[in-house]
């Protein structure tokens, strides 16, 4: 972990800010942590001064609540009286602020549309707005059969017009299989580009294209197996997601649309997706860091590109909790052995548990064959971008590392033009080094790769670097690597 003064939390380089956009968190008082904001939620005050009324909220009456003791906030056409939360939200008052007497949805999204303020806020709900803001529509409205013909897909954004070109999709049958085939008529598809699942009589496929997701969300008018496979024809971006039928009888129809099905929604207005996987094991891999194995459904295509997170979600004290990781590979080196375990049904965490935290001591303390949520994946980082690189430099902190996994491996293994890929790696003590020594054998094996430990707080043998990030580290480290 980075030495962070405690007045600055977390510290300016800490992992746990999500960094671009100028987002910061403020230090909370003293009885204002998240889990005290729980615990207020549940002792049965009145957090919206209506005595438990639900009421329907006008434009007029939202703006007259626009101060600190009286703030309310329209998210998603539902509003909540923000005032009993202003002192515990880790953005601070002066952002909450900026909704005041408002729609915040857009504002909201921006900084962190994963935050779960249904849950956090559910005591504060003052009601609905009487006049809803534009919403995508009711599937209801939609009832009609699918019944083969290749529907027109919806755009539900206007500025889609700019985005990819409207994909779409067609199906057929065989007597014991169900090909759903989706043309995205984009060239750079692959098998990270699509997220299926598969949950009771419910399909759900999304494919992300560009920033863009094209949903297909169907009631299948007939059982399948739990398990189907997800094919990409790369060259012209066709998918075929081939479903195995339960009963080998001929289906008349695919089954009914969903909310939001065969449309294209800016990724950045999508909700965010969760299955439950199970815990498979749990390793310790420093005395407070462990690699968490989790068990995706057999019903669910999902794999995590390289450098995006996903969400994690837990119901802590009955209030749903969520909370970003980054997969990475069981090993660093993985990507150059058979996979111990088939089909990339596994994915790994290193995940660093804080005895006071919230989260992570609620994941320790979980079973092996517990379940956790587990979302979509989410981040703008695409490894593309390192296509014709000669130099790579990584700088990580702590459990900032576990993005530089598969982005090392990634290097090592598909960039032809790549010469050097330098790892600077901040902690406090010796024994905060997540995967040392692996990190060390690679270095060995793999002439391209140098390693340079950086520690804050070293026992007085320790002979490398010491101290924190600064521009001579820095400068130091480019220029011997680029004269190496
Ligand atoms: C994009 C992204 C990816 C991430 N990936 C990973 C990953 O792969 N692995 C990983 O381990 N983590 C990762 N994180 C961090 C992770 O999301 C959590 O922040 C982390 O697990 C802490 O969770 P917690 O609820 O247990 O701790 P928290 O409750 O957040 O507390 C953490 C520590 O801070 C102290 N603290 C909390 N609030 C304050 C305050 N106001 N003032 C002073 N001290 C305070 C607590 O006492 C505790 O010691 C990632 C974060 C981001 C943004
Ligand atoms: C609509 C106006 C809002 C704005 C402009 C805003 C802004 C911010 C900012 C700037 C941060 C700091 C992010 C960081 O650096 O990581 C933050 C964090 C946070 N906000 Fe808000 N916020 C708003 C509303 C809300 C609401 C209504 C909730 C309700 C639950 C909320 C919950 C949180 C939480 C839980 C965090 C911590 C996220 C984390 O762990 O990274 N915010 N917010």
């Amino acid at each position: 972990m980075l030495n962070v003064p405690s007045q600055s939390f977390p510290g300016p380089s800490s992992q746990q800010r999500v960094s671009s956009g100028g987002r910061s968190k403020v230090p909370l008082k003293q009885g204002r942590s998240l889990m005290d904001w729980i615990r207020l939620t549940k002792s049965g005050k009145d957090l919206t001064g209506l005595k438990g009324r639900l009421i329907e909220v006008t434009e007029e009456e939202l703006k007259k609540h626009n101060k600190k003791d009286d703030c309310w906030i329209c998210i998603r056409g539902f509003v909540y009286n923000v005032s009993p939360y202003m002192e515990y939200h880790p953005g601070g008052e002066e952002e909450l602020m900026s909704a005041a007497g408002s729609d915040g949805t857009d504002l909201f999204d921006q900084v962190h549309r994963w935050v779960n303020y249904e849950s956090m806020l559910k005591e504060c709900l003052v009601g609905r707005m009487a006049v809803k803001p534009a919403f995508p529509k009711d599937y209801h409205e939609e009832k009609r059969l699918l019944n083969g013909m290749l529907p027109k897909s919806q755009v539900t954004d206007p500025l889609a017009k700019e985005g990819p070109s409207s994909p779409s999709y067609d199906w057929f049958q065989t007597d014991a299989l169900v090909t759903i085939v989706i043309y995205t008529k984009q060239k750079d598809i692959n098998l990270d580009s699509v997220i299926a699942d598969h949950r009771d009589d419910s399909f759900r496929a999304e494919t992300v294209i560009k920033d863009y997701s094209y949903l297909i969300h169907i009631a299948l008018s007939h059982e399948i197996q739990e398990d189907f496979s997800v094919r990409v024809v790369e060259n012209v971006g066709k998918i075929e997601i081939v479903l195995k039928k339960k009963e080998n009888t001929s289906w008349k129809c695919l089954g009914h649309p969903l909310e939001n099905h065969n449309s294209l929604i800016p990724k950045k207005d999508t909700g965010l997706y969760y299955r439950k996987c199970q815990l498979i094991s749990k390793e310790d891999v420093t005395h407070d860091t462990k690699l968490f194995c989790l068990m995706l459904p057999p019903s669910t295509h999902l794999q995590v590109p390289t450098g995006l997170h996903v969400y994690f979600k837990l119901t802590i004290t009955g209030t749903e909790i969520v909370k970003p990781y980054t997969p990475v590979s069981d090993s660093l080196f993985s990507e150059f052995k058979e996979p111990v375990l088939p089909n990339n049904k596994y994915i790994y965490f290193l995940i660093k548990i804080y005895p006071a935290g919230l989260f992570t001591p609620e994941l320790d303390h979980l079973q092996i064959g517990d379940y956790v949520s587990v979302s979509n994946p989410e981040g703008n980082f695409k490894i593309s971008q390192f296509r014709e690189l000669e130099d790579l430099f990584l700088l990580a902190a702590g459990t900032g590392f576990t993005p530089m996994v598969k982005v090392l491996s990634y290097a090592l293994t598909n960039i032809p033009s790549l010469r050097k890929v330098k790892l600077m790696f901040f902690n406090k003590t010796e024994d905060d080094i997540i995967w040392r020594s692996q990190l060390e054998k690679l270095a060995f094996k793999d002439k391209r790769f140098d390693l340079e430990f950086v520690l804050s707080a070293p026992t007085s043998e320790w002979n490398d670097k010491r101290g924190n990030i600064s521009p001579a580290l820095l400068s130091e480290f480019l220029e011997r690597s680029l004269d190496t």
